[in-house]
């Protein structure tokens, strides 16, 4: 049967709104809006190349990266999409230094969830055609509805996210997301603009064979980790695993989580904190990952139960399938001591 016969994305979320207590409909609304900017950045992405859209934007970000002309216009209609609509009361994103207050027309927003998002993930492939994503983390605040939102709405641990999820624009554009009872994706039908339901239930095999780090800075790599890799290339048992590394974290993501495997950003000697940012990369993938069956650290500790300090913080990152993460974390501790 073909897959796409399935319930299309906008019914699944009405489905399952009954399962939050005392639900409003008010993290339907929201998903749904995500849903609705994902189908506009996808119609310009793959766009990309036609019209004037690729290339740098001129700007730098908070963090020192040069902005591309597909991060500005994903992040503005991300904003826009959830702004519009009232549905959230603040917004931080990768490329605005601060959060974003949303308030409503009568200043008194009683909207619970905050969104994080990473508007366009892995922004330096769009030039060359390679798959990029959109990655996005909600929590309910924690300050007193009614009232402008505050930076601890946003710094809380990523056990306390309500939902998250990605958009892959790939050779086919997908939506996958959680709300804490399991990993459903989804993949849009073009012709028609409509997500269809087409990986239900989606679970990360225990052991893989593929690895993905970007091993360009190997030497700036610990002990740990270059142990690992030597582990990961020995000729015994099923070994050795296969590199594949996109550079697009959603991708490298996506693909570990079908077929199994770790992806690892890991501190360098240069990044001492990794690269990846915790609140809208590592948070909401660690909780895509860990509900499809998997593990996410920082190779000390639970992603997720990391207290963050700040909205752009960096930390290093090992997630993936059950036991590879558990391997990967057996060989740093074990050069530690
Ligand atoms: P972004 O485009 O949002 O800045 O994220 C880029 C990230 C991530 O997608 C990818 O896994 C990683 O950067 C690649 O970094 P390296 O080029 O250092 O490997
Ligand atoms: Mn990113
Ligand atoms: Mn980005």
């Amino acid at each position: 049967m073909d897959k796409l016969q399935y319930q299309t994305l906008g019914e699944f979320i009405i489905g399952n709104q009954d399962d939050f207590l005392y639900s409003s409909g008010e993290l339907s609304r929201l998903i749904n809006s995500i849903r609705l900017a994902a189908k506009t950045v996808n119609h310009k992405v793959n766009k990309a190349g036609l019209v004037d859209i690729v290339g740098a934007a001129g700007g730098i970000n908070n963090h020192g990266e040069d902005q591309q002309k597909l991060d500005v216009y994903a992040d503005q209609i991300f904003i826009k999409a959830l702004t519009n609509r009232q549905i959230v009361c603040g917004i931080a994103s990768e490329e605005n230094d601060d959060f974003i207050v949303v308030q409503g027309s009568d200043k008194s927003n009683q909207n619970k969830y905050v969104v994080l998002i990473d508007p366009l993930d892995g922004s330096s492939n769009i030039d060359v055609n390679v798959s990029v994503g959109t990655i996005f983390s909600i929590y309910t605040r924690v300050t007193p509805t009614g009232s402008p939102v505050q930076i601890e709405d946003f710094i809380q641990p990523g056990h306390r996210q309500v939902a998250a999820g990605y958009i892959v624009y790939g050779t086919s554009t997908m939506l996958v997301y959680t709300t804490g009872n399991g990993v459903n994706g989804f993949t849009l039908n073009p012709a028609i603009g409509t997500f269809y339901l087409s990986h239900p239930n989606m679970e990360i095999p225990a052991d893989g064979h593929i690895y993905s780090i970007n091993e360009g800075y190997y030497n700036h790599f610990s002990e740990g980790v270059k142990e690992y890799l030597k582990y990961c290339q020995e000729d015994e048992d099923d070994r050795p695993y296969t590199a594949r590394y996109i550079g697009s974290l959603v991708s490298d993501i996506h693909r570990n989580i079908l077929k199994g495997g770790i992806y690892i950003y890991p501190q360098t000697s240069k990044s001492p904190n990794g690269k990846l940012r915790l609140l809208y990369e590592c948070n909401p993938m660690a909780f895509l990952i860990e509900q499809a069956g998997g593990l996410a650290s920082d190779g000390h500790k639970r992603i997720m139960d990391i207290v963050p300090t700040e909205l752009h913080q960096r930390i290093p990152f090992f997630a993936g399938s059950k036991n590879m993460v558990e391997k990967a974390m057996y060989f740093l501790n074990k050069s530690v001591h």
